[in-house]
């Protein structure tokens, strides 16, 4: 029996890929074979994709690989099932920034009477990916590392906690069944619109590692109602035209924002992640734009558009088409969802700005790869559902420090990946014109091709993925790292005899480096990093398992820290957690490793039903900035009646479980991880 987490999130997120492109398992098997590993042996055959420290690097990069990488001074910590943050011995985590905490001492405080307008001036449900920019504002990696913005994604929202189980004539949680077609008290859609979206808020450290909000102009809640504007080739097409705006200039609101990305030019990019669900189409034939992206042909995900007032905020979730012409309803507007939404932390009065040139698909985040002045912007990015794709996008404008702006992802190239057989890759071209990218296969221009960047990436053949979520690129080897968190539904079929990943239940970190080592280049070549699992199945650099310090499943957020500590957070579903094939691996978790040698060590662990994500570093190293997301989720309904949450971190007693930040630092003052 799954529960309502997993019901609002990924598990029933359904497949849409039918390519028929070959499986990164497939592929896997075929470079297996290649290289006369046997068949069979699971052990040799893993140990096979692993190439050791990557070679394909320039003489100084290569130097830097071949050192011993960053150490890694703290005692790991056991896996954990305690309802609570454990971090090594020497170390202290202090919750910071909770759900519902007012981003200025003016707004509504914590409250089970909170409205709907009260939820947009205090920190939404879910914090996921984040950053935090020092408060001079001039670069997002230098400056004070006591006082700064820092910013979030909230990613969705568990209904009956947000409405504290006050749900409307019925006991039913979710509105995701066809059951639930009734109108929807209107303050209540706010509400959870509302607990959606990016907080911007000013925090600094008194001194004493505790971080208390600051009342500042900046602090600002951009939700799924914010006026956003929309650039690159899809801006004024005809498919993103509505009522709210019949040029198809602009939208309302960023949604389902998971991981994020940091520009070179200081400001935040939010990703849209898994936002179809929360529209539906009752047209009955669905457009591919719509249909590929997985939006609903009965109910969604929260019945928005059955709001009791029907506001037009609210009812523009239906994408039927009711009217003459697309500028009359509401038809297109899941086309204006799916991007990366850039956002100036700096400026309060600022439109978010969706760069279409980005793509359009269930963008976990982006990576920027280290910029070099007079040379292309290059980032990276991750399609979060099985069977989908990895892209990179190089601009055609040449970086220019401070000078260059957002307008510089305006144009340029989206490209989707191809793992090779021998350990070669490809970047292939999403450009109009090329390849059958044409009217042959229905596209009618560039902006089109990106609206249907699966479908684009599809025709190119591209390779399909178990789940990519967050990258990282490792400043001194330019080798690009990505999580691929599971793909429990890839069928042996699928993966052959020698793919030790069938069912892949514990997922990987894949990372590959460009060719010649230029980050534009067409051409990469890749291994894995680690195959996560228990120890019985799994694979370190080395090849061997991992050990008790070590095992993990489910990789998902990354980040890689300026000393190239390699982060790894997990997000076994709640459902699962140390239960089935999970059973030992204990609460998700944060662990840390050394890119060089390959050694992982346990930093974190932490509450019951809770998946760890974000982490983000102050430009001294001294404080380190963790999410942690739906602690409690796996409630049973009969529990939650009774007011037996799973969870009641952070607040304690029988308190309602909080999303919530923590700012953990080591008690010497060191820096945090080494
Ligand atoms: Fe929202 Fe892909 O995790
Ligand atoms: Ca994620
Ligand atoms: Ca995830």
């Amino acid at each position: 029996m799954s529960n309502l987490a997993d019901r609002l999130h990924h598990d029933f997120e359904p497949e849409m890929n039918n390519s028929g492109n070959r499986t990164f398992g497939e592929v896997v098997n075929a470079r297996l074979d290649r290289r006369n590993f046997l068949r069979g042996g699971l052990g040799l055959a893993v140990t096979g994709i692993f190439a050791g420290p990557i070679t394909a690097c320039s003489a100084a990069r290569e130097a830097d690989a071949i050192a011993s990488g960053p150490s890694l001074g703290f005692n790991p910590i056991p896996v954990s099932t305690a309802d609570t943050i454990v971090v090594p011995e020497g170390y202290e985590a202090k919750v910071i920034y909770r759900w519902g905490d007012a981003i200025s001492g003016d707004f509504p405080a914590f409250s089970p009477d909170n409205t709907g307008e009260d939820q947009a001036h205090q920190a939404g449900m879910h914090n996921d990916g984040m950053h935090f920019f020092p408060i001079e504002g001039e670069d997002p990696w230098q400056g004070s590392s006591s006082d700064g913005l820092l910013v979030m994604n909230h990613e969705y929202i568990e209904t009956r906690f947000l409405h504290f189980g006050v749900t409307q004539g019925t006991e039913v949680t979710s509105w995701d069944t066809p059951d639930h077609r009734g109108p929807r008290n209107s303050d209540q859609v706010l509400k959870e619109l509302n607990a959606h979206g990016v907080s911007v808020v000013r925090m600094r450290d008194d001194g004493n590692g505790n971080w208390q909000i600051v009342p500042d102009p900046r602090n600002r809640r951009i939700t799924g109602l914010t006026r956003m504007e929309i650039a690159g080739p899809a801006r004024g097409h005809a498919k993103m035209a509505t009522l709210y705006s019949p040029e198809g200039t602009h939208t309302r609101g960023t949604l389902s924002n998971c991981a994020h990305g940091v520009t070179p030019w200081n400001t935040y990019m939010a990703a849209e992640e898994n936002w179809s669900g929360y529209f539906v189409n009752l047209d009955g034939e669905l457009p591919r734009e719509h249909a590929r992206m997985g939006v609903r042909t009965e109910v969604s995900r929260q019945n928005w558009h059955l709001s009791e007032g029907g506001e037009d905020g609210f009812v523009r979730f239906d994408a039927s088409t009711r009217a003459d012409s697309p500028a009359g309803d509401y038809r297109n507007e899941p086309n204006t969802f799916g991007w990366m939404a850039e956002i100036d932390p700096f400026d309060p009065d600022s439109t978010p700005v969706k760069r279409t040139t980005l793509g359009r698909f269930a963008h976990e985040g982006v990576v920027f790869a280290p910029t070099e002045a007079g040379k292309p912007v290059v980032c990276y990015s991750g399609d979060d559902t099985v069977f989908e794709y990895i892209y990179k996008f190089v601009s055609d404008g040449l970086y220019q420090p401070g000078v260059t702006r957002g307008e510089i992802l305006d144009t340029g190239t989206l490209y989707a990946a191809r793992f090779n057989d021998d350990g070669t890759g490809e970047w292939l071209p999403l450009v109009y014109g090329q390849n059958g990218l044409d009217e042959s296969n229905g596209f009618t221009d560039q902006g089109d091709v990106l609206i249907n960047t699966r479908a684009a990436a599809d025709i190119m053949g591209a390779t399909p993925m178990d789940r990519p979520e967050w990258g990282a690129v490792d400043p001194a080897t330019r080798a690009v790292y990505f999580t691929l968190t599971n793909n429990s539904r890839r069928t042996p079929d699928q993966t052959g005899s020698a793919n030790p990943r069938s069912e892949n239940r514990f997922g990987s970190i894949i990372r590959w480096n460009e060719a010649d080592d230029d980050q534009t280049s067409t051409r990469f070549s890749w291994d894995f990093f680690v195959l996560a699992g228990p120890q019985g199945d799994s694979r370190d650099l080395n090849g061997e398992p991992l050990d008790e310090e070590s095992i993990f499943a489910c990789p998902d957020g990354l980040w890689i820290d300026p000393d190239r500590r390699l982060w790894i957070q997990s997000d076994i579903s709640d459902s699962a957690i140390n239960d089935g094939p999970y059973a030992g691996l204990g609460n998700n978790q944060m662990l840390v490793a050394n890119p060089d040698t390959g050694e992982i060590k346990r930093f974190l662990t932490g509450p019951v039903g809770c998946e760890i994500t974000g982490a983000i570093l102050t430009p001294d190293q001294r404080t380190l900035f963790v999410n942690v997301q739906h602690p409690g989720a796996n409630t049973s309904e009969e529990d939650f009646a009774a007011g037996n949450f799973d969870s009641h971190w952070p607040d304690g007693g029988n308190a309602f479980p909080r999303s919530a930040t923590i700012a953990i630092r080591r008690l010497d003052g060191g820096v945090v991880g080494a």
